[in-house]
This record gives C-alpha cells, structure tokens and sequence, in this order.
C-alpha cells in the first residue's frame, strides 16, 4: 500500500470515529431552521412522558404470553427486566443531566464513542421508536374491537381492522390512533403533554383496579410450584418482558423541551421506573395469583387481563373498563413514542446525518411539522398494511443495544470529560454501568436466533443508509458550526 492510500485509509477511518464536542451539542439545543422548540415541560410532565411511553402493550399483551414461559415467577422476570433497566436507566439519568437536548442516546454515541456508532445507535432508536410504535399501533384495534365488542355488542369488521396476512386488508383502527397522535403533537409539546397526563391517570387507574378486582380472586395454591420451568423459564420470559420497560427513556427526547433539563431529565427518567416497575408487579402478581398460570397458554387470547378479569368475577362489566384502559393506555404510548421519535431525527437532522427536513421548526407552535407529518406517515402506512406483531423481540434488541451503548457512554465520558457538570452521578461508578451493559448482553442473548437475524440485517441496511448519505454529509465533516452556534 502506497502512503497516499494508507493515508486516506486512516482519515476514513478517523471520520467514523469524530466525535461531537459536548459543549457544541448542548450549545445547539433548541435551535433547528426557523426557529426553536419551545421549554414547556415540568418535572411532571416529562415523567409523565417516559411512563405514556412505557406503559402499553406489554403489560397488556405480552405478560399473557410470558406467564407461559415462567410460571407465577414471572412477577421475578418483571424484577428481572426492570433490574436490567435500572442500570441503564442510571446511566441514561447521567448522561441526560450532562448533554440534556433532545437526541438521546444517539446524541450520547456522537459526544464518546464518535459518528459511526451514534448513527448505528439513531438507526437502533428507529428500531425502539418508529418500529415499535408501529407494532403497538397494530395492537390498539383489537383491544378497540374487545372494547367494541363488550360494551356495545359489535366490531370493526376484520377486512378493515387488520393488516394483509391478518384476515384483513388494511387496518384502519391503526391508522386513526396515529393520526390522532399527529394531530396532538402538531398542536405543540406543551398541549401533548397534558393530553398525555390525563392518558396516564387514565390507565394507571385501570391497572390499580384490576388489581383490586383480581386480588379479591387471591388463591395462594395458584402460586405453587412458583417457578415451574426454573431459572431458564424465568429469564426467558424476563427476556420477553423487557418489550415493557421500552419506552421509559422517552423523557432524554425532550431535553431542549424541559424547562430545567439537567434538574428534571434525571429525576423523570428514575421516576418513571420506579412507578411502572410497581404497578408491572402487582399486576402480574394479581394476574398469576387469581387465574393459574397454565390458563394463560390455554385461554389462547391477546387479552389475558381480561380473561382474568372475566374468571374472577364471572361477569362481563369489568372487562369492558380494562379495554377502555387499554385503548387509552396504547394511544398514550403512540402518541409519546412518536414524539421521541420526531425530536431524534430533529437531533440528526441538525447534524446533516438525515436530510434537513426534520430540523424545520414552525414559527408559529414551535413544533417540527414536516418532521412529524412525515414520521406519522411512515408509522401509519407501516401499521396499516404489515403484521407487525413479530417485531416485538426485533424492537427489544435494538433497545438493549441503544441501552448499552449508553452505559459505554457514560465510562467514556468520565474518562475524557471529567471536568463537565454532571447533576445526576451514577452511583457505584464504573460497576453499575458495567453491569448495565452485562445485562443488556445477556437478554439480548436470551432473544434467539431469528431475532439476531432480523437484528444484524437491520444494522447492515443501517450502514449502507450512512455510507450513501449521512458519512458524506455529516456538518461535523464539512466543519459547518451548526444552528446555534457562533
Ligand atoms: N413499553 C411499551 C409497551 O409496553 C413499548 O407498549
């Protein structure tokens, strides 16, 4: 090899790895072309934000398809997962209360491990956003069908309420609740968030009353033998549940949004945990302690709260309040899990990584409109018309690796910026964010193998997308200052 070539090697190279000065990202905050977002949003509204993003399907849904796979110990694999989130959950409260602007994790990848890996963190973002939000989406039909269903006597008919594949053609019901969410966040951050706190009164109410309800149907023979299937059942399934816990970083979205970010982003990112961990608990434990856990497999519905519901009480009515909890509790996750998703291609957008589109700021509301136009869009057509409910393991791994990738940040950052203010301090540092990264490997390992498949894939169609555009667009190639800057 020639010294020209080698030289241009490693000036390639060394433009994977550019990182983004903290001081610059924090120095662009707010600012995209036309104006800036706006700091609308409380402590209580960005918890508020992160636990409308977490609280969904997976409590819903998934915990049925869970109790199949550990027995009564799933209410340890809830622990489990919420443990694996914990650790991550600190590091994102470290890193949010250190560079607090709206890009999340991805902004993090660019300021310590340099712009190829914040690109392929972005692209995993889209995975635990756009993706998922998606599959959640297709979701909200049915439980507005069994919702439909048991209070008014009818439902949508299926060629309409489900995607190809599906029994159906194309599934409006997944359609209005995207559009929905567009048209609220359209109206501006401050007016989403509201909408959003009434959403999570709304549902955390309704979990708080099936527990009452299925505590009344308590049989503690239910319970034994606790953990039939053993330590692999109940990883497993604590694999599986993780899907849950998604969502809870929603509040490092907002970080040019918040009113006083390095304070509140860490507190609302902790905060949120705490709150859905308490309430996945004592649901499963009412669940699996009022119905034995063999019923769930058997009952072969997506509503397994319902059912628990209808076979504790032997009447309908209960069951009709827990799809009306569900369809408000899967908006609420639609309409803040696109908002994440908007504001972290507003962050790449203004780094020249995705086109400028997504940084345009309205004078008026001072929301990114075209942004959001085109993520609802996206999302809508993608729930529409592809069964999307085998994504769920694909939007897990992608989030563990996000996560991961966050608590690699964190060791990094020590390291070369010691000297930054940081108001929220992991605590045990470097083992809690060694361990956050252990054990994101290891239920990212307990997804299996197609799921590696899918993930690997969509890691490779990540990199042709930054090879053919972002790499040679990037603003911090071309040595252009940024919005904001001087
Ligand atoms: N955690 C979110 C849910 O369970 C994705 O719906």
């Amino acid at each position: 090899m020639t010294a020209g070539t080698s030289g241009t090697g490693t000036s390639f190279a060394r433009s994977l790895l550019r990182t983004k000065p903290v001081d610059r990202i924090v120095g662009e905050g707010g600012a995209g072309e036309g104006g800036e977002l706006k700091r609308s949003m409380g402590l209580l509204q960005l918890t508020f934000l992160s636990v409308g993003a977490t609280l969904g399907t997976g409590i819903f849904v998934v915990l049925g398809e869970a109790v199949p796979l550990a027995g009564p110990a799933v209410v340890l694999s809830f622990v489990l997962a919420a443990v694996t989130a914990l650790f991550s959950a600190l590091s994102y409260a470290e890193l949010a209360g250190t560079i607090p602007v709206s890009g999340s994790s991805y902004s993090y990848a660019y300021a310590t491990l340099g712009e190829l890996v914040a690109w392929v963190c972005g692209w995993c973002l889209l995975l635990e956003y756009a993706v998922s939000v998606s599959a959640v989406a297709v979701g909200w039909g049915s439980y507005l069908n069994e919702f439909f269903g048991a209070a008014f006597g009818f439902t949508i008919p299926d060629e309409i309420s489900g995607p190809p594949g599906e029994g159906g053609i194309v599934n409006v019901p997944a359609v209005i609740v995207v559009a929905f969410a567009a048209l609220v966040l359209l109206r501006g951050a401050s007016e989403s968030a509201a909408v959003n706190t009434v959403m999570v009164f709304l549902k955390i109410g309704v979990l708080l009353f099936f527990c009452a309800v299925a505590f009344t149907a308590f049989r503690s023979q239910n319970l034994a033998p606790f953990a039939p299937m053993g330590w692999a059942g109940l990883s497993a399934a604590g694999s599986r549940v993780f899907f849950s816990y998604i969502g809870f970083d929603a509040a490092s979205t907002a970080g040019e949004e918040a009113r006083n970010p390095r304070r509140d982003l860490p507190l609302a990112i902790v905060f949120s945990l705490v709150i859905v961990t308490v309430v996945y608990v004592l649901v499963a434990l009412a669940a699996v302690a009022a119905m034995h856990w063999e019923r769930f497999e058997l009952s072969g519905t997506e509503a397994s709260l319902a059912h628990v519901l209808d076979s504790a009480t032997g009447r309908s009515w209960p069951s009709v309040i827990l799809s009306f909890g569900a369809v408000i509790a899967i908006t609420s996750v639609v309409l803040t899990v696109m908002y994440g998703q908007t504001r972290i291609l507003f962050a790449m957008s203004r780094d020249g990584l995705v086109p400028r589109v997504f940084q345009k700021v309205s004078p008026g509301r001072r929301v990114p409109v075209a942004n959001t136009v085109i993520v609802a869009l996206f999302i809508g057509i993608l729930a529409a018309v592809i069964p999307l409910g085998r994504l769920v393991d694909a939007t897990s791994i992608g989030t563990l690796f996000a996560f991961a990738l966050v608590s690699v940040g964190v060791i990094v950052l020590r390291r070369t910026r010691p000297d930054l203010p940081r108001s929220f301090r992991v605590p045990l540092f470097p083992v809690t964010p060694l361990l956050g990264v252990a054990l994101c490997v290891y239920l990212m390992v307990g997804l299996g193998g197609v799921t590696w498949v899918v993930f690997l894939l969509w890691i490779l169609v990540g990199l042709a997308a930054y090879f053919l555009y972002g790499h040679r667009r990037s603003r911090l190639a071309s040595g252009s200052p940024g919005k904001g800057l001087p």
